[in-house]
C-alpha cells in the first residue's frame, strides 16, 4: 500500500489515473445529473458537530454489535456487484479485507457459486444482499446463504428496475457489460421487491432481514411491521434516482419512525470518519462504503480495501476524541447541528 494515499479522496484520485476512463466512470456514475451524488456528500458538509471538550477521551471503543455479530468498527462493505470491473476476483478480495479489519461484509449474492466462493475466503461475518429477479431464483439464493453461514439476508428495494447510467452508454458501445446479463440500453429488466415479497420472504427463511434502500419514514413502520430485522438507509449511492434527499437527510426522520425498535444503518456518501460520527448522531448503527471499496481494489486488491477501512477507522477515533466522547455506543443527536429546512421541517405538498 502507498503511503502516498492518505485518505480516501487519494484514493479516488489514484482510481482515476490508474482505470480506464469508462471504468472508472462506471464506478463514479450516478443517476441523470449526479445532483444527488453531489448532495449526498454536500449533505455532510452542511451537518456539523457540537464537541464538549475538558473530558478525560484518553480511551475510546469503536466496536460494537450488527445484529449481534461482533465488529471492531461501525464501518461495513456495502453490497456492490461488478467488481470485476476493477478487480478479477473483487468479492473475495473485499471479504479478505473485511476480516483483516474485523467487520461485515454484505456480499451481492449473485448465485449460490458466488455466495460460496466469498464464503471461502472470508474470516469475518457475512449478510447476503439479493437483488430480487423472481422468487425461484430469491429462494435458492436464500437457502444457499444459510447454508454456508451468512448472518442475514438484505433484499435491495430501491431498483424497481434496472436502468442504464448514461455514464456506462460508453461501455454498452464497447460491448462491455456495466451490469450483470447482457448489454441493454432501456429500462427493461424489472427486479421489483414488493411488500407481498417481503411476507413471502419473512416465511421462508428464519435469518434476520435488513430491508436496504428504505428512505421513507412510512416504508420503515410497515417494514417493521412485516417483521424486518433492520432497516438500512441508501439511495444506493444516487446510482437510480436523481431527484431525492440525500441518505443522511432521510435518516432523522427515518429513525422517528422506528423509534429503537431495530437496528438502523445509512449509506451513500460516506467519505470521513467525522461522516459516521454525523449518521450515528441521527440515529445509525453503523454505515456502509461502497465506491471506495472499488478505489481500495483498484489500487491493491484487499490490501487496499483493508487500508481505506482503516483510514475510515483511525479517523472516526480522532473525530470521537474531538466530540469529547469515548464510545460510538454513547453517541446521540446533540452531537450535531441540523440546519434548518432538513427531513420533518421540508414543507409538504398539499394533498
Ligand atoms: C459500482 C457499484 C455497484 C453497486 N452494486 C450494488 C448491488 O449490486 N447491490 C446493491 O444493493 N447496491 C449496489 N451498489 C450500491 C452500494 O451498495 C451502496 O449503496 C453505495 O455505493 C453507497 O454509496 P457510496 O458509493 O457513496 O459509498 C453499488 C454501488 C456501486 C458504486
Amino acid at each position: 500500500v502507498s503511503h502516498d494515499l492518505v485518505d480516501l479522496r487519494d484514493y479516488e484520485r489514484a482510481a482515476r489515473r490508474s482505470l480506464p476512463r469508462h471504468l472508472f466512470d462506471h464506478v463514479a456514475g450516478g443517476a441523470h445529473d449526479e445532483i444527488l451524488v453531489r448532495r449526498n456528500r454536500s449533505a455532510f458538509e452542511a451537518l456539523t458537530l457540537r464537541p464538549r471538550y475538558l473530558r478525560d477521551v484518553s480511551e475510546r471503543v469503536l466496536a460494537t454489535t450488527l445484529l449481534g455479530a461482533e465488529v471492531s468498527l461501525p464501518v461495513f462493505a456495502s453490497p456492490a456487484g461488478n467488481k470485476s470491473v476493477v478487480h478479477p476476483d473483487g468479492d473475495a478480495e473485499v471479504a479478505r479485507a473485511t476480516g483483516r479489519s474485523r467487520t461485515l461484509m454484505i456480499v451481492p449474492a449473485r448465485s449460490p457459486e458466488a455466495l460460496k466462493h466469498v464464503a471461502k475466503a472470508a474470516t469475518g461475518p457475512l449478510w447476503a444482499q439479493i437483488t430480487h429477479l423472481g422468487r425461484d431464483n430469491t429462494a435458492e439464493l436464500v437457502r444457499a446463504a444459510e447454508a454456508l453461514g451468512y448472518l442475514a439476508v438484505c433484499p435491495v428495494v430501491d431498483a424497481p428496475l434496472l436502468h442504464l447510467m448514461e455514464r456506462d452508454v460508453a461501455l454498452v458501445r464497447r460491448g462491455l457489460t456495466p451490469q450483470a446479463g447482457p448489454p441493454r440500453t432501456t429500462s427493461s429488466m424489472i427486479m421489483q421487491f414488493t411488500w407481498n415479497d417481503l411476507a413471502w420472504l419473512r416465511d421462508i427463511t428464519r435469518l434476520p432481514i435488513v430491508l436496504k434502500g428504505v428512505t421513507h419514514p412510512e416504508d420503515a413502520r410497515l417494514a417493521l411491521e412485516r417483521g424486518v430485522s433492520a432497516i438500512f438507509v441508501s439511495n444506493h449511492g444516487a446510482r437510480w434516482n436523481d431527484a431525492t434527499l440525500s441518505s443522511v437527510e432521510s435518516l432523522e426522520e427515518v429513525a422517528d419512525a422506528v423509534g429503537g425498535r431495530v437496528e438502523i444503518y445509512l449509506d451513500s456518501g460516506i467519505r470521513r470518519g467525522s461522516d459516521i460520527l454525523k449518521a450515528i448522531a441521527l440515529g445509525a448503527r453503523a454505515v456502509g462504503i461502497g465506491r471506495p471499496l472499488f478505489w481500495g481494489l483498484a489500487e491493491s486488491g484487499s490490501d487496499g480495501v483493508h487500508h481505506v477501512l482503516e483510514i475510515l477507522r483511525a479517523e472516526l477515533d480522532v473525530a470521537l476524541a474531538y466530540s469529547g466522547k469515548t464510545s460510538v455506543r454513547d453517541i446521540g443527536p446533540d452531537l450535531v447541528n441540523i440546519p434548518l429546512g432538513w427531513g420533518s421541517a421540508i414543507r409538504r405538498a398539499r394533498t
